[in-house]
């Protein structure tokens, strides 16, 4: 049997751990393992390498990816298609494994009805894919923006000012939130809850009048006002539509100074969330991912994605998670809001 693997969209703490179990898992059942590069487009450009064990030894602690990665959508144009169709054929493959986010996935779904055997695993910081309790990277980027909060927290204090600090998150307010209750955010703006900037004022003012005269702020790159009178999207889009997020905390931090008159400044903590090692809870689940998904090949389950719930592995189908997205537990956010203001 032989396996291909790619990691596809953006990348992500703990890849390497996934692709490290599936090639381990693999050779213990004899099966080959080519490992195709930059995602998608390694099948459409045909470009491969061999994994053996050898090739993916100390690999389980670094971060990115060995096979590189891309957002590339090989279905976009029927010359792509083709291309891909072919380079499978020639390469031999038996089966495909595609670890990556809704895009990436999205792919790999409509390539199992087109007759491709192929799994998938869930990989995103955002922690925004439905049926899966948790997706690798989510705990390193917590761990990564909670350490940026604790720093930016004591500049803060110091200097009586607002902090704004921007993670990531597309539109879900998960980093946000989980990052922003470990870090003792004093308020956090997520895109699932359209934000009324004078509220968000207010709430700095309460504060100062309760005698502290900082304020620090956490906002997900995705958070909308709720009149849309702050616009801070790139019209620039991905091979898949999506548009660019990033840079909204500028313009609260702007409306905050300009309303209340207190100093804001701002941290967009951007690439740092997806860079360097994965923390032990993204490298076991990305490890109990990766074994599941030779499983189901080897189990000739075609069409799933392995799933996290309850502590527990398992799978869906593929076509399950199709245009969904996963947004914050409101009961989380609750318990932030206890602490807000
Ligand atoms: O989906 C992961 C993610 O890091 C989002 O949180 C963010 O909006 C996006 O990717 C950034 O993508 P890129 O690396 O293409 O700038």
């Amino acid at each position: 049997m032989k396996i291909g693997v790619l990691t596809g969209g953006g990348d992500c703490p703990g890849l390497n751990a996934v692709i490290r179990a599936v090639v381990r898992r693999s050779s213990s059942f004899g099966y080959e393992v080519l490992g195709i590069q930059q995602g998608w487009l390694g099948l459409v450009e045909g470009s491969v390498i061999p994994l053996t064990n050898y090739s993916v030894t100390g690999i389980l602690t670094r971060g990115g990816t060995i096979i590189g990665t891309a957002r590339k959508n090989p279905l976009k144009t029927e010359e792509d298609k083709q291309k891909l169709i072919d380079n499978y054929k020639s390469f031999g493959l038996d089966a495909l494994i595609a670890i990556g986010g809704e895009d990436t996935l999205g792919v790999a779904a409509k390539l199992y009805t087109m007759g491709f055997k192929i799994v998938g695993v869930p990989k995103t910081i955002d922690n925004d894919i439905p049926f899966t309790d948790y997706t690798f990277g989510f705990d390193t980027a917590v761990s990564i923006a909670t350490e940026a909060i604790d720093r930016l927290h004591s500049t803060a204090e110091a200097h009586r000012r607002v902090m704004v600090v921007e993670v990531m998150g597309r539109h879900a307010g998960w980093i946000a939130t989980v990052a922003g209750i470990a870090g003792g955010a004093d308020n956090i703006l997520i895109p699932e809850i359209p934000f009324d900037i004078e509220e968000v004022c207010r709430s700095i003012s309460n504060r100062i009048k309760k005698g502290k005269a900082f304020s620090l702020l956490v906002v997900a790159e995705g958070a909308k006002p709720k009149d849309g009178s702050l616009v801070a999207q790139e019209s620039s889009v991905d091979d898949f539509g999506h548009i660019r997020l990033g840079g909204i905390s500028y313009h609260i931090a702007r409306e905050i100074e300009k309303r209340t008159g207190i100093e804001t400044r701002v941290a967009v903590l951007g690439h740092i969330q997806r860079g360097g090692t994965p923390t032990a809870f993204d490298r076991v689940l990305a490890t109990r991912y990766g074994i599941a998904a030779v499983d189901l090949i080897t189990n000739k389950e075609f069409g799933k994605m392995v799933t996290f719930s309850g502590n527990q592995i398992s799978s869906i189908m593929l076509s399950d998670i199709i245009g969904k997205q996963k947004n914050i537990d409101m009961k989380l956010y609750d318990v932030a809001k206890v602490f807000f203001g």
